[in-house]
């Protein structure tokens, strides 16, 4: 969704400028979470003291790219020359989800004409409506339809009743009020050099750069007897116990730095990318933490007692190189990512299959391994990509465990809220490891008792952080929004599980060997398929460019094939295409079929062959004119009736989708450029999606 991006220099003398650039350049980094909107805040020009208990606070804000935001700055900002010793400055750049894209709903959303406070968000406040009425009747007015204004007028609100109050002390009162979804950041004239970075159920992290070696490894959180009953409740707005019970006093967490007048920078961002390239030292922050980044110390405050959370948040070393998120030659970065899979699916394996022994061992669930093996179901819940990924490894499951596999849509998992066992594993996969709607999934199963497992691409995100144990599939950052080498090294990281679970069923032997035998071929079966870039992009060019719709037809282990190609090529070509489980074409989809509408089918060897071939036949008869991904020297198609044949090296049954995906994300790359869009950045569509 949105990306925000926090910069705080404390005894070092940085200029305007540079500021603004740091700025600017991380939300260049988190463009691809939206880019409907960007804006900055930073300290103002005409109040340069900086001593001064209130300073000015000037916002950029513009509609579209981060490019225009930066001309629009360079432009119009006289001097950016000027030093600040100590700063602090915000910035975001937007995916509307309340409010049309405009001047008006751009971030940061200041409190009020003077810029009291000014907020970045990045979430969705369900209960803004409700607040909007509250605050309007205590005077105040609003300028923008989005729900992050709200939160703005909530700081001024709790700051004109209360001026005694420190940041994170009048944070505490305005995250009491909210409800929904939010990482936030924010900035006020009167708490000059201080920002308070906070999230519920949106990803936020602080990179911390200094000279100076770090006191401790962690930062302790402050948990302070000053939480308030939930109950009560005055309309909107929830009223608190007395001041008298609130044991509020100054914050004694533990800071990581042994002197605080020395040279340090915080970085804080909705993910690691815009941050890797200053700092690795990183703290992630968990829902209802309150950081408060006061004059070169970090606190951690919480929002809410909550004595299941651990006290302390670890500082970590990214891995992250700033080379593996850069594009590396290519134009787009899902290019890139496509062509990384023959790397991306052999890390997912790396260490972990054995071929000679042929075992697979994944460490991150081996403890968990009786309890797993006497599930009495498998629940895969996921979204989008991720939830074909499931769907691509469910036969293999059902065979190899023998235990029946339900695969859900998050979201619609959540809306029936159906029953969820003790003795159920539950599995989600996610990109990300931040989507909400399979976080909440996730939390429902928790709360069911089921034991969670994690198959994530993010280290250290929500979801891997909230399951029991878990897979990372260490594809490697996913820039671009289509969901390329993410899928495949899913559907590895699913096939490696399902052959670790049953592998103490001997009769699986022969075929654990077989999948695990194919399993070492796939990253070169892939690169042969990536070789045949110029014959893809020539068939797009002459069958499937500007068409407005094309069916993708897929069987048995096709069927998931035909779904995630379907889905590649809607979300970034714009063509609308669907994905058809064959033997349905004859229940209502072959009505759409003539010589005009564009297929694409599935038809490498395997034992629905013969069904397959019927169901092209299906389609020819009607004068259809499929393309066919096939096996390398397939004989049983009548070529003449085709309008391209795409040859793929054959795999074992479960693995072929692997290779069959390939020349779909290339067709939709192709199809996408040719349409003139940038595939990285889909019209509508966001990397992380954080908001239900
Ligand atoms: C499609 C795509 C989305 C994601 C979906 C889930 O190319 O990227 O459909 O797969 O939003 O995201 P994650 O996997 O991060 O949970």
């Amino acid at each position: 969704m949105c990306g925000i991006f926090g910069y705080a220099n404390y005894n070092v003398d940085r200029s305007r400028g540079q500021i603004i650039d740091t700025l600017v350049e991380g939300l260049t980094k988190l463009e691809y979470r939206g880019y409907d909107s960007a804006g900055i805040g930073i300290d103002g020009e005409n109040d340069f003291d900086e001593n001064s208990p209130v300073r000015e606070i000037a916002l950029y804000r513009q509609v579209g790219k981060v490019s225009k935001l930066k001309e629009e700055i360079i432009n119009h900002h006289p001097d950016i020359s000027e030093m600040f010793h100590n700063h602090v400055g915000i910035a975001h750049t937007r995916w509307a989800t309340h409010g049309g894209v405009t001047q008006a709903n751009c971030h940061p959303q200041p409190s009020d004409d003077n810029n009291e406070f000014i907020v970045v968000h990045n979430g969705i406040i369900t209960n803004y409506r409700e607040l909007k009425t509250f605050l309007k009747g205590e005077g105040f007015t609003f300028r923008s339809d989005t729900d992050t204004e709200v939160i703005a007028k909530l700081f001024k609100y709790y700051y004109d009743k209360d001026q005694d109050l420190e940041f994170y002390q009048l944070a505490k009162e305005v995250l009491y009020q909210l409800q929904g979804s939010y990482g936030l950041l924010i900035k006020s004239v009167r708490y000059p050099n201080e920002m308070i970075a906070t999230r519920k159920g949106s990803p936020l992290l602080i990179g911390v750069k200094t000279e100076q070696k770090l006191k401790v490894d962690f930062v302790d959180v402050e948990f302070i007897n000053d939480d308030v009953k939930d109950s009560s409740s005055n309309g909107a707005i929830r009223t608190h116990p007395p001041k008298n019970t609130m044991a509020i006093r100054k914050s004694e967490s533990r800071a990581i730095l042994p002197d605080f007048s020395k040279p340090i920078e915080f970085f804080v961002s909705s993910d690691a990318s815009a941050v890797v390239e200053h700092t690795k030292k990183v703290l992630f922050l968990e829902d209802d933490d309150i950081a408060h980044i006061d004059n070169g110390e970090l606190h951690i405050h919480r929002a809410r007692r909550s004595a299941s959370t651990s006290t302390t948040r670890p500082v970590h070393t990214l891995e992250m190189q700033l080379a593996e998120i850069m594009k590396g030659g290519f134009d787009h970065f899902m290019l890139k990512e496509i062509f990384e899979q023959p790397d991306s699916t052999f890390n997912t394996m790396r260490g972990r299959i054995n071929f000679n022994k042929k075992t697979v061992t994944l460490g991150g669930v081996k403890d968990y391994l009786i309890t797993i093996r006497h599930s009495r179901r498998y629940l895969m819940v996921a979204c989008g990509t991720s939830y074909h990924s499931c769907m691509a490894v469910r036969p293999l499951f059902e065979e190899l465990t023998g235990i029946p596999v339900t695969v859900e849509l998050a979201s619609d998992f959540l809306d029936r809220a159906p029953p969820v066992f003790r003795d159920d594993t539950c599995l989600f996969v996610s990109q990300s490891g931040e989507t909400a709607d399979s976080m909440q999934a996730l939390r429902y199963c928790k709360s069911a008792g089921a034991l969670n497992l994690g198959i994530v691409n993010t280290v250290g995100s929500s979801i891997s952080r909230e399951t029991d144990c878990g897979v990372h599939i260490n594809a490697g950052p996913e820039i671009g929004v289509a969901s390329t080498k993410a899928y495949t090294s899913q559907f590895i990281a699913l096939v490696m599980l399902a052959l670790q679970i049953s592998s103490n069923v001997i009769d699986n032997r022969a075929r654990a060997e077989e999948i695990i035998n194919g399993l070492k071929d796939i990253p070169a079966m892939i690169g042969k398929v990536l070789s045949k870039k110029a014959h893809i992009k020539e068939i797009c060019h002459e069958y499937l460019t500007g068409k407005e719709s094309m069916l993708v037809i897929g069987r048995g282990y096709q069927y998931a094939s035909a779904l995630e190609g379907a889905l590649k090529i809607k979300e970034i070509s714009y063509i609308h295409a669907e994905g058809v489980q064959a033997g349905e074409l004859k229940h209502g989809v072959l009505a759409l079929v003539d010589e005009n509408m564009p297929i694409i089918a599935f038809a490498t060897r395997d034992s629905l062959s013969p069904k397959v071939n019927s169901a092209i036949q299906q389609v020819t008869a009607r004068d259809g004119r499929p393309v066919i991904i096939c096996s390398e020297g397939e004989k049983m198609i009548d070529k003449s009736k085709t309008s391209a044949i795409i040859e793929v090296p054959t795999t074992v049954d479960c693995l072929q989708g692997l290779v069959n995906i390939i020349p779909l994300q290339m067709m939709g790359y192709y199809l996408s450029v040719e349409a003139g869009n940038n595939p990285d950045r889909p019209r509508n569509l966001a990397k992380s999606v954080t908001v239900e």
